[in-house]
Formats: structure tokens, C-alpha cells, sequence
């Protein structure tokens, strides 16, 4: 056993205490009422950061919420690691089906659950913790640090591409370090080489001044939920393909090579039935299940209303209804020119009967992430002492949109280095983050950062 690993045996009580206290800070950013409480969790961050031994910390107040940073640069011929993650969490309510409340953090069966427990907020805690402990045992991290976490991640970083453009010299890296993002399993960790990118829009569909007679009016007049439904369903062909025009253009081929890695990580369908609890698989004919989750773009509904909602009946034909939209984005596709082209699209399908509106709401580009670095290699390396085997690379569905960033500003490698699990249950209820997820993510964060030490700057910005 190495002095790392007998340390965060001792500590394993300590690390659960602490990481509860973070998780009790209810810090939903798209809630403005939580404002407060983001706030709050980003103060926490930063006095972690402190506590770990970061040279320089500050809380950056944005437009809406702070971005936390630190800095370490005591290793001045050493490479330079940027480390991203986010304090903020998605809403949560009791009501929705969790056993425990979203913010009361409780540990069931070797595993906290709690909003955020997963993502992100456990696994932001192992990073900081990773550098603490390295700089306990050395006196010096064995690279230069950056830290930046943000509070707006799970609203689309309405104001990370700003901040980061306006401090591009000062967030520098040789190489960025992500972990935000789930394993295969706690015995098959896996690296994320592959996100999707997302185009989030609103589509608001009216018809008459105001609400109506349904029996005065119905049958001559278009509906606006009838006419929203309409739209939407002409927005898939029946074989599951998405029916915009142009929508696949950009779209990079799979090639065999790409398709046998992906391979490795297909999902059975009894995992697929577990994890969903839907009667049956759908989607893109012609494709596996991970590459339609991974390598394929989709088009979702998100949420569709209109109308009367409420208990019993009531005899309307509402004035308006609208349904949230979004397209998963793939490589080479570009998510403003994707906006454009469903605008196209529903300018063709929207009849005359109807007026609409599309709103954009927010822009993400996708990324992909060179396998064969030196980069690569130490992420490898340390899944395989943290985790105890060789992780198998995979490409999610999900989205970072500043991993494009980090990628285009820097061209530096982004190593998405995960700790979670696909049965974490992120942004729904009893959403948890095993414990022995934490503290094995806490030794391979510590043993990545070690072996990026080994490298010089220049071999790991070489890709
Ligand atoms: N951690 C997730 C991203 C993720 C999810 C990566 C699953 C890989 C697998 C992140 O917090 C998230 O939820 N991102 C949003 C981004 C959106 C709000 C722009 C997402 O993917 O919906
Ligand atoms: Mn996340
Ligand atoms: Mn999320």
C-alpha cells in the first residue's frame, strides 16, 4: 500500500463529512431564488481550495454566478494542468420520487445520495482533494495547477466563453482535466473521448387572440397544440432519422475502426431496459445503441404545453402551446448553422393557419479528443493503479460545451477523466455518487496529477 493510499484509508470519514457539507448547499443555478445559495457554494469551493494549499484563489463574479479560481504555480518548469469542473447542480424536489431529501445528504448501501452527489459536485471534491493530499505528503504538487470551477454549467455557461476569453493567458494549459462524466463500471473504469454538442431552442406556436369555446370554435380554427404536434412529428422520418434538411451534412462517417472501439462499450439491452425502464429501444435505424447515444445527433422534445393542464376537464381551444427542443450535436456539426436549418425546416412545415416563433436559448459545439497522447496515457495509467484495470475509451452523449473551448482556445488535450456511473442518476431523482467511486477518484486524480509531472510541457501539448 502506498503512503497515498493509507492516507485516504485514514481520511475516508473526513472526506464523506466534508463532501456532505458541500452537497448541502442547495446551489441550483437555474433557480434564482438559489442565488444565494450558489454563492454560498462557490465560497465554499474557494475555502477548499485555500485549505488544499492553493497559492492564489479568487471568486470571479460573472453576469450571473462567480466562477471560483486557484492557482499553484510553484513547478515552473513542470507542465501546467487546468482543472474544470462545476459547483452547480440542476433542480431537485422530494415530490419527484427521491427517497431522501435532494439536500439532506444520506449514505445507503456504500452510496451518499443527494443532488449533485455525481455530478458534479463529488467529483470536483476528489480533484481537490487529490491536490491537498499531494501537497500534504510532498510539501509541492509535482505540476502547475489551475483550478476553475464554475457555477452555470448546467444552464449552458451562459458566461465561461467570456471569461475565459477575457483571462486567456492567465487559464493557460498544457493540458485540461475534466472529471464530469461517468465510467462503465466501478470494475471497468472507461475515458471519455467523445461529447456531444447541443442547439437548445423554444418553439411557441399561436392561433387565435385568446383562449376559446372548443365547441364554439373547434373545427375551424387550426388548434395551436393540434398544429405544434404536427410540427414535431414531421420532424423525425418513421426509420428514426431526423428530418431536417441538411440536418446530417456535416455529419463525420463512422468509420470501422471508430465503430469496433465503440464496440467495446455497447450497451446489452437488458442494461438498456435497467437503466431506462422503457418497454423497448427506438432510434436511428442502422445503428447500435452507443452509437446512437454517442456518434449519431438526435432531436429531443424536452417539454411540450399548451392548453388546459390542471385536474378534471375544461372545454378550450387554447391560444397558444410551445415545446422545448434540442438537437445533440456530433462532429462536424455546428450548432448555430443547426439552429438555422430547424428554422428552415418548420418555416416549411408551419401552415398558414398558425403564427410562430423559435427561440434560441443556448449554443454548445461537440468535441472529440485525440486517443493516442501522451496525455492520454497518463489518464490511462492512473485509471489502471486507481481503479485497478485498463480503462476502455468511450464516447457519451452528453455535453460540455467548454470542452470545445478549451480545445479551440488552447489546443491543448482535455482529458475527461469521470468517476461517476451510468446508474448515478444525474438530473433525476436519488441521483448518488458511490463512495468508493470518491475515494478511488481521489487517488487516480492524485496519480494522474503525478504522472502528467513526469512529462515535459511540451510532450503533453503534442497530441
Ligand atoms: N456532466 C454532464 C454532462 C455529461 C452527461 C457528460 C452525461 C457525459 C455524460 C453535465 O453536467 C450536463 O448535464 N451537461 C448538460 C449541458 C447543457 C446544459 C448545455 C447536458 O448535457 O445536458
Ligand atoms: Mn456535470
Ligand atoms: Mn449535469
Amino acid at each position: 500500500m502506498t503512503e497515498l493510499e493509507r492516507l485516504i484509508g485514514a481520511k475516508r470519514e473526513h472526506f464523506l463529512e466534508e463532501l456532505k457539507e458541500f452537497l448541502r448547499i442547495p446551489s441550483i443555478s437555474t433557480l434564482s431564488e438559489r442565488s444565494a445559495d450558489v454563492q454560498r457554494a462557490a465560497e465554499w469551493v474557494a475555502a477548499q481550495l485555500r485549505a488544499a494549499g492553493m497559492a492564489h484563489v479568487e471568486i470571479v463574479p460573472t453576469a450571473k454566478h462567480p466562477v471560483v479560481y486557484g492557482e499553484w504555480l510553484g513547478a515552473p518548469e513542470r507542465p501546467t494542468v487546468l482543472i474544470y469542473g462545476h459547483y452547480d447542480v440542476q433542480p431537485a424536489e422530494l415530490e419527484a420520487g427521491w427517497q431522501s431529501d435532494p439536500f439532506v445528504p444520506e449514505v445507503r448501501d456504500g452510496n451518499l445520495y443527494a443532488r449533485g452527489a455525481s455530478d458534479d459536485k463529488g467529483q470536483v471534491y476528489a480533484n481537490i482533494k487529490a491536490i491537498q493530499l499531494l501537497m500534504e505528503t510532498r510539501g509541492a504538487l509535482p505540476v502547475n495547477v489551475k483550478v476553475l470551477i464554475e457555477g452555470e454549467e448546467e444552464i449552458g455557461s451562459p458566461n465561461l466563453d467570456g471569461f475565459i476569453a477575457a483571462h486567456k493567458e492567465r487559464l493557460r494549459a498544457d493540458v485540461v482535466v475534466v472529471s464530469d462524466t461517468a465510467m462503465q463500471s466501478l470494475t471497468q473504469p472507461s475515458i471519455v473521448y467523445g461529447l456531444r454538442g447541443l442547439v437548445y431552442v423554444e418553439l411557441e406556436v399561436r392561433g387565435p387572440e385568446r383562449d376559446l369555446h372548443s365547441g364554439g370554435f373547434g373545427g375551424v380554427v387550426h388548434n395551436p397544440a393540434q398544429a405544434l404536434c404536427e410540427i414535431i412529428a414531421a420532424l423525425h422520418h418513421p426509420d428514426g432519422r431526423v428530418a431536417v434538411e441538411g440536418f446530417y451534412d456535416k455529419v463525420r462517417p463512422l468509420t470501422a475502426e471508430e465503430r469496433a472501439i465503440i464496440a467495446q462499450t455497447e450497451v446489452s439491452e437488458a442494461e438498456w431496459r435497467r437503466l431506462t425502464g422503457a418497454p423497448q429501444p427506438w432510434g436511428e435505424a442502422g445503428y447500435s445503441l452507443r452509437e446512437r447515444v454517442g456518434a449519431r445527433p438526435t432531436l429531443e422534445i424536452n417539454g411540450l404545453w399548451g392548453g388546459f393542464t390542471g385536474e378534471g376537464s375544461k372545454t378550450v381551444l387554447p391560444s397558444k402551446a410551445t415545446a422545448k427542443i434540442s438537437c445533440r450535436l456530433v462532429p462536424d456539426q455546428d450548432p448555430y448553422e443547426i439552429e438555422a436549418l430547424l428554422r428552415a425546416q418548420i418555416a416549411k412545415l408551419a401552415p398558414p393557419t398558425v403564427r410562430w416563433e423559435l427561440r434560441a436559448l443556448n449554443h454548445g459545439y461537440p468535441a472529440l479528443v485525440p486517443l493516442d497522447s501522451a496525455a492520454m496515457e497518463c489518464a490511462v495509467t492512473a485509471y489502471e493503479r486507481g481503479f485497478g484495470a485498463r480503462p476502455l475509451f468511450l464516447r457519451e452523449g452528453g455535453s460540455i460545451p467548454v470542452v470545445a473551448t478549451f480545445t479551440q482556445t488552447y489546443g491543448a488535450p482535455v482529458l475527461l477523466v469521470g468517476y461517476g456511473l451510468p446508474d448515478d442518476g444525474a438530473h433525476g431523482p436519488n441521483e448518488k455518487f458511490a463512495l468508493e467511486c470518491l475515494y478511488r477518484g481521489i487517488h487516480t486524480s492524485a496519480i494522474l496529477l503525478e504522472e502528467l509531472g513526469k512529462r515535459t510541457p511540451e510532450a503533453l501539448r503534442r497530441s
